[in-house]
């Protein structure tokens, strides 16, 4: 299949350029692997980060567990996986329930003969001071952003064990490293973060290695405020002057999963177009607002 076929059938679908296959996606990298994708579908009208990361996986050659509370969203991105000629299976689950979770991977791993990758990606966003948040609310969001993280993880590393080792790739934010104003959403992805060296610890003896991406403020569903000065103020928040989308943090995900990466755990790789890597006050400098 021509991949020009392939960037044509993805717009026929959508008629967004968002779902084209960005350059370079096909390859081999995950060849004869198989990974799973927390929130693999996506959420409205733009590609998810979860999506965009088991669309590109299948682009590289693995088969992909697309794992969604959603089974129409997840469907949506197998069909897409389909299109370009790969594999992949939905699994419906709520990462809050332990036993879906297990199902899940599970399903996974008897479908396609084993579990090499999992990527930790569903989350809700929230608002909320600690003053102000409801308490449901609070362990709401804690109970799908980092227990989620736990369930899927306890019930996917057994089969990473039996591969011989793998990657996790948990999805945090920005947000649990600055403040924006929601507590709870914070708290969960700095626990992610947290989760991830002690995961990485745990679990390197047995050939797992464990990383996080720190996406930024990305133009995606959850991220999507729709306005061209909101889109503009995004773009001027991080050092590039560019706007970020789903296959950024998909590349990222790409990277640490594969064997390229196999000296590298532990770590947390902010996407955010160098939003962390400098001061409020350096920005409204550059812009000519001081
Ligand atoms: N968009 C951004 O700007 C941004 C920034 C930082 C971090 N993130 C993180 O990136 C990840 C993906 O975000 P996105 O913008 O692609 O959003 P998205 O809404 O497209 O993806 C989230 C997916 O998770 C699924 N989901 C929600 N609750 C679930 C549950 N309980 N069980 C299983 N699936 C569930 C949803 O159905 C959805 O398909 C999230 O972890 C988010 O916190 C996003």
């Amino acid at each position: 299949m021509a991949p020009g076929w392939i960037a044509c059938a993805l717009v026929a679908i959508d008629d967004d350029a968002r779902y084209q296959l960005p350059p370079g996606a096909r390859g081999a990298r995950l060849q004869g692997r198989v990974a799973l994708v927390t929130g693999g579908g996506s959420d409205g009208e733009f590609l998810g980060i979860g999506a965009a990361t088991a669309i590109l996986f299948a682009a590289q050659g693995a088969r992909v567990g697309v794992v969604d509370v959603s089974p129409e969203r997840a469907a949506r991105t197998v069909q897409r996986i389909s299109d370009l000629g790969g594999e992949g299976l939905v699994a419906e689950a709520d990462v809050t329930d332990t036993l879906a979770c297990a199902r899940a991977a599970d399903a996974v791993a008897e479908r396609f003969g084993r579990l090499d990758v999992l990527v930790n990606n569903a989350a809700v966003s929230g608002g909320g001071t600690v003053v102000d948040i409801d308490e449901e609310e609070w362990e709401r969001l804690l109970r799908v952003n980092l227990g989620g993280v736990m369930r899927m993880s306890r019930a996917a590393i057994p089969h990473l064990v039996r591969a011989g080792g793998g990657s996790v790739v948990h999805v945090s934010s920005i947000a649990g490293m600055r403040g924006l104003g929601t507590a709870a959403y914070a708290a969960a992805k700095g626990g992610v973060q947290a989760l991830t060296a002690d995961m990485a610890y745990s679990h390197g003896p047995e050939g797992i290695r464990v990383n996080c991406i720190v996406p930024g403020h990305l133009h995606t569903p959850m991220g999507f405020h729709g306005s061209a000065q909101t889109r503009q103020v995004r773009r001027q928040s991080g050092l590039l002057d560019r706007e970020g989308d789903a296959w950024d943090a998909a590349w990222a995900a790409l990277f640490l999963a594969c064997d390229e990466s196999r000296w590298i755990t532990g770590v947390l790789l902010p996407v955010d177009a160098g939003t962390t890597a400098t001061t409020h006050f350096a920005v409204r400098r550059r812009l000519g607002d001081v």
